[in-house]
């Protein structure tokens, strides 16, 4: 059989070659989302969370390997302190194309132009409704308005376009879908809907999931027909559609109904140094004893092979088989 190779791009051992690394560096959030995590959290201590400098050391070696796109993640990521300083960081690796962020938006008003101006070009903004009672519902905290702000300030700082994410559950956000669509029509977002997936503290189960084609449905219903956009990546997560009227983009992320696993090239690090194949996955890499003690890149290296190598053909979201991951979203980086 073969085995984990030693030079080349970081494949796994179905022949997925992985170049995007998605960086988690807080655990903290200052939501509660309900289909993310429990109410009563345990955070990690500071002292546990990678440094900036472990984590352009481990993102150096992983671009000698191939990765070249990175996006950072939470918790809330602007809940780390000094972020900017960190996308800096990051976008002066040589090799690496892309950074990105994805944040609940809450303070994002205050941080969107330090970021633009470290570098920060992709940034997508979770946002599941308008209305103020529901987002005090599913984030059981207030702050709407906030987020609102963020995502124009976003705007007026450059970021183009702004991605606003919202998780779509039957019964629960179906009825933000058309809202949350004219919103991002009328400021020139693209609005990205994700199925619901079983990561979060809540009970999960499929029936929940309010899926992709009866987004669709509803969408060219309510507001106007749509077609796949010209650079329709069938690779990609996100299904992209474009409004025949001009109004802009949407993408659906269909996790549950339509799994891209057969595609996938995402490796994730956790804000504590674990490395983790897929967001299901049930095991993971220590990388930060090697990291803190000075340990050889060649090493380093090996460990990310291996961890890429041994990634499974895909989740089982739509199996018996299917076991969920001990951690809940915020300890794993969306
Ligand atoms: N299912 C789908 N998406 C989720 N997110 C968090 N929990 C879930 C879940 N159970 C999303 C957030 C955010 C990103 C970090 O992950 O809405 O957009
Ligand atoms: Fe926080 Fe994001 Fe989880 Fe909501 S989904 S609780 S904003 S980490």
């Amino acid at each position: 059989m073969a085995d984990v190779a030693v030079v080349g791009p970081l494949r796994d051992s179905f022949g997925r070659v992985h170049n995007n690394l998605r960086i988690s560096v807080t655990d903290r959030c200052n939501l509660r989302c309900t289909y993310c995590m429990p109410e009563e959290v345990r955070f990690l201590d500071k002292g546990e969370l990678l440094t900036f400098e472990e984590i352009i050391q481990f993102v150096r070696i992983a671009v000698s390997l191939g990765i070249d796109k990175v996006r950072l993640t939470g918790g809330e990521p602007l809940l780390r302190r000094d972020l900017p300083r960190l996308v800096a960081m990051l976008a002066a690796i040589p090799g690496i194309q892309d950074v990105g962020l994805t944040t609940n938006g809450l303070l994002l008003a205050q941080y969107a132009q330090a970021l633009y101006d470290a570098g920060l070009r992709r940034i997508n903004v979770s946002l599941d409704t308008l209305d103020p009672e529901q987002f005090r519902r599913l984030t059981r905290r207030d702050g709407l308005d906030q987020v609102v702000a963020g995502i124009h300030a976003a705007c007026r700082a450059g970021f183009s376009p702004v991605k606003i994410n919202a998780v779509s559950i039957r019964g629960v956000t179906e009825h933000e879908v058309v809202p949350l669509a004219r919103f991002a029509r009328r400021f020139g977002c693209e609005m990205r809907f994700i199925e619901y997936m079983p990561i979060g503290a809540d009970h999960w189960e499929r029936g929940k999931v309010y899926f992709a084609h009866e987004i669709l449905e509803q969408l060219e219903r309510e507001i106007a027909p749509l077609v796949p956009v010209d650079d329709y990546d069938p690779r990609a997560p996100a299904m992209e559609f474009r409004y025949v009227d001009g109004g802009g983009r949407v993408g659906i992320i269909a996790s549950v109904s339509r799994p891209f696993c057969h595609s996938c090239n995402r490796l994730r690090l956790t804000a504590e140094g674990k490395l983790r194949n897929c967001l299901f996955a049930l095991t993971e890499v220590d990388v930060k004893p090697l990291l803190r003690g000075g340990g050889p890149a060649e090493q380093i290296a090996a460990l990310i092979r291996r961890c890429v190598w041994d990634k499974w053909e895909g989740h089982e979201i739509n199996t018996a088989r299917f076991i969920k991951p001990l951690r809940t979203m915020h300890a794993i980086g969306g």
